[in-house]
């Protein structure tokens, strides 16, 4: 395994995370500018109609009071003095809000109430209007024309101070943006901090998985190393004895069968793990285990180690069969492997009302507990030159894990140095299905 990789500032998660605290708060400040928008012209709104309504009042209460006369030309006039001195009962026009004026029915101003002197043109019919007295002082105002037996008498005109709708308009405007630059500060630094925890397993995925890509480019070089060497050998040795070349290709071909071994493990943990088992059915362990201990006996043998088993009837679980016999293919393996000539092998299952527990027991030459809760990562081996002579890749243990985990099951390791080590498989039991429906040894063995 090679040392732990550090991640460097360019690792493209933290760009990420920038990336989406921008977009978490680019997508915050669209929504409160939206928000906001709308809440401030629904307020102006409604400002703006208050002023008209009062207007609209105001004048109507003129009219009402006005008291035309006939003049000697037969000509329609009003008695202002009276119809304005009522008009100012209004509370909002003793308040000195409301400016009233008096237009001749040819538009000629007659009579004020307002303070400005510059006259404001009259707009003819039922207008509402917002004119500039002077720089930063506005009116709003309602004309009505006034009429006497369908005869034009004049127009009334009401103004009322501008200030009523801009002061609280601005008030609201300045206090939605302090709202929004607050609540964005707030959110972007919630996001800031809340992404750095939703992105902290992804860390440590990716992290895993530059380790794991270094690690196996590490262990795919040394087999690639070998390989060019000796056909450099033999391509270097044009006259050497046929004996020569059949030594340089027996090496590359015990290297690639090493490698693709090597190659397929990757494969199966790339697809398996993290992933619940498909495909499962129930499936007859101790068959498994007899397939398992008859194809490693012949290996057991040449190692001078004893291997014994002793298998339960109606052993049965929900797995996948081809996955059960590489994970005790695995562990017997390791326990022929490092196990020394002369030492015994102990396979056992053993049953509770809910689990079925799987026993690897030898008398190799055990793990140091310093080594033991790491055993399972990829490409962990506790003395890597004594498993690397003896072709182990340290991938056995993690896909072991794997599948297990795949399964709902648990693995528990004991170990002493110089005495022995023993793992315990646990996997759930099945025990509705009937014996009978059980499955044997359909694969083909691809461990
Ligand atoms: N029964 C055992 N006795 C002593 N050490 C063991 C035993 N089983 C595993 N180990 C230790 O745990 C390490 C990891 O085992 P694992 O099966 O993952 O890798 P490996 O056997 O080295 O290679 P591979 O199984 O990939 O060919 C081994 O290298 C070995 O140091
Ligand atoms: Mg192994």
């Amino acid at each position: 395994m090679n040392p732990p990789l550090r991640a460097n500032s360019r690792n493209p998660l933290s760009q990420t995370r920038l990336r989406l605290v921008v977009s978490y708060v680019a997508v915050t400040a669209a929504i409160v500018l939206l928000c906001g928008g709308g809440f401030y012209s629904y307020v102006r709104w409604t400002l703006i109609e208050r002023v008209d309504d009062t207007l609209k009042h105001v004048t109507q209460v003129v009219e009402r009071s006005l008291v035309v006369k006939t003049g000697v030309d037969n000509r329609l006039s009003i008695d202002l003095d009276r119809a304005f001195a009522s008009g100012q009962d209004d509370p909002a026009i003793e308040r000195d809000l409301i400016y009233l004026e008096w237009f001749d029915a040819s538009g000629k101003p007659i009579k004020s109430t307002a303070l400005f002197r510059r006259p404001i043109p009259l707009e003819r019919g039922y207008i509402h209007a917002t004119v500039e007295v002077a720089p930063g002082h506005k009116l709003r105002q309602f004309t009505i024309p006034i009429r006497h037996k369908g005869q034009l008498v004049g127009y009334l005109r009401a103004s009322h101070q501008w200030f009523e709708v801009d002061k609280p308009s601005q008030h609201l405007a300045i206090d939605l943006i302090v709202g929004a630059c607050v609540t964005l500060i707030l959110i972007g630094s919630a996001g800031w901090v809340l992404s750095e925890i939703a992105l902290r397993p992804v860390h440590r995925a990716y992290d895993h998985l530059q380790q794991f890509t270094a690690d196996a480019s590490h262990e795919l070089r040394t087999p690639i190393a070998a390989i060019q060497a000796n056909a450099q050998l033999s391509l270097e040795n044009p006259d050497g004895v046929v004996e020569d070349y059949r030594q340089s290709l027996e090496a590359i071909e015990r290297v690639t069968r090493r490698m693709g071994k090597l190659v397929a493990d990757l494969l199966f943990l790339a697809r398996n793990e993290g992933r619940v088992a498909e495909a499962v059915e129930s499936c007859n362990l101790v068959d498994i285990l007899n397939l398992v201990v008859e194809e490693h006996r012949p290996l057991a043998n040449t190692a001078n180690v004893n291997l014994q088993f002793a298998p339960l009837s109606g052993a049965i679980v929900q797995g996948v069969p081809e996955q059960m016999h590489r994970l005790f293919s695995n562990l017997l393996s390791n326990a022929i492997r490092y196990t020394p000539a002369g030492g015994q092998i102990y396979l056992s299952v053993s049953q509770s009302s809910s689990k079925l527990t799987v026993e690897v027991r030898d008398t190799g030459i055990g793990i140091e507990k310093k080594h033991l809760n790491r055993i399972f990562e990829r490409f962990y081996r506790s003395d890597k030159a004594r498993s690397r002579a003896k072709g182990g890749t340290g991938l056995g243990l993690a896909i072991a894990k794997a599948i297990i985990d795949n399964h709902g099951g648990d693995i528990q390791v004991e170990s002493v140095v110089g005495e022995g080590s023993v793992f315990r498989v646990k996997l759930p039991k099945l025990t509705e299905k009937p014996l009978a429906d059980t499955v044997g040894m359909p694969w083909p063995n691809k461990a």
